[in-house]
């Protein structure tokens, strides 16, 4: 398949508005696997202000949508930081601009004003081709509907973002899938899987590049109870074992047993949420 060619970095893939098919695949600009990582790293050196720094920031971030004259604020001057390492539960109901807050985040949508500053670089003043560079570098994505390539196997899909980085070592690809007891089914194509073993080779696609921040669209919004927490402790265990960052939206109440902190999208504001979840 042709993969080098095109940009489709994984968190490109996404939001299910943008696109018709099941797999939401979303072939971005035409920009070749990454040479220019290097310029993008020197940068981030550049302008990490130090190790104690929310690795995100979020200052009077605002987005709304237009529909024909009428405006509907989604995000409202937010202002939130992240610590590193932290894993962040985002909560709220349907419509309350979640997707949005992540894709905000992960740079895939710009916001109308404010700003968005990512270990140390402001996302918001990048062209649209340094965005998707550093997206690319430093965020991982896993959604819910999985958004594995059908005609690529397992390890083909681990690898694409190692690739799309310029990178070939399979050790990483091959430790992740001895982690999550899947090495054994790399050569099958994702048809072949069931619900939870795709999310589970999704949440690998996330973190094989060694992304700064890993982001999570209901990641346990189309599997069963037992499989969902199954994919909650497998999350934790690998994020936290790699000290990542995780914004998770999820509607899962056994979330609160491993975020550190939860939120809630309220009116375009974050509130802070209580640990116990009551619906
Ligand atoms: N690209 C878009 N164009 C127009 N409206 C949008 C777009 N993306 C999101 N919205 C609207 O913004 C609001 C928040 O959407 P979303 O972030 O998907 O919410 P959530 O993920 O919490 O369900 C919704 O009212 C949605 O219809
Ligand atoms: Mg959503």
């Amino acid at each position: 398949m042709l993969v080098y060619g095109f940009d489709y970095t994984l968190s490109d893939f996404i939001v299910e508005r943008k696109l018709s098919s099941n797999y939401n695949i979303h072939i971005n600009n035409c920009i070749p696997p990454t040479q220019d990582l290097n310029k993008t790293s020197q940068e981030v050196n550049m302008n990490k202000e130090s190790e104690n720094a929310p690795l995100i920031s979020l200052q009077k971030a605002s987005k709304s949508y237009s529909e024909g004259l009428t405006v509907h604020p989604v995000l409202n001057a937010i202002d939130a930081d992240f610590a590193r390492g932290e894993c962040v539960a985002l909560l709220g109901r349907s419509g309350s601009g979640k997707s949005t807050m992540l894709n905000v985040i992960s740079g895939i949508d710009k916001l109308d004003s404010g700003k968005i500053i990512i270990d140390g670089i402001d996302i918001t003043n990048l062209s649209e081709q340094k965005r998707t560079l550093f997206r690319r570098k430093n965020i991982g994505f896993v959604f819910q509907f999985f958004n594995l390539i059908p005609t690529l196997t397992v390890m083909e899909n681990i690898m694409l973002p190692l690739e799309l980085n310029g990178m070939n070592n399979r050790e990483s690809a091959t430790e992740l899938l001895n982690e999550v007891g899947l090495f054994d089914r790399k050569n099958d194509y994702p048809d072949k899987l069931s619900g939870g073993e795709q999310q589970r080779i999704a949440i690998i696609r996330a973190l094989v590049h060694d992304p700064l921040v890993i982001l999570a669209d209901e990641p346990t919004g189309n599997v069963d109870k037992e499989t969902g927490q199954n994919i909650l402790n497998i999350m934790d265990r690998l994020i936290r074992k790699r000290n990542k960052n995780l914004i998770m939206v999820t509607h899962s109440k056994e979330v609160a047993k491993f975020a550190d902190r939860m939120l809630i999208l309220e009116e375009g504001k974050l509130k802070k949420h209580s640990k116990e979840i009551t619906w």
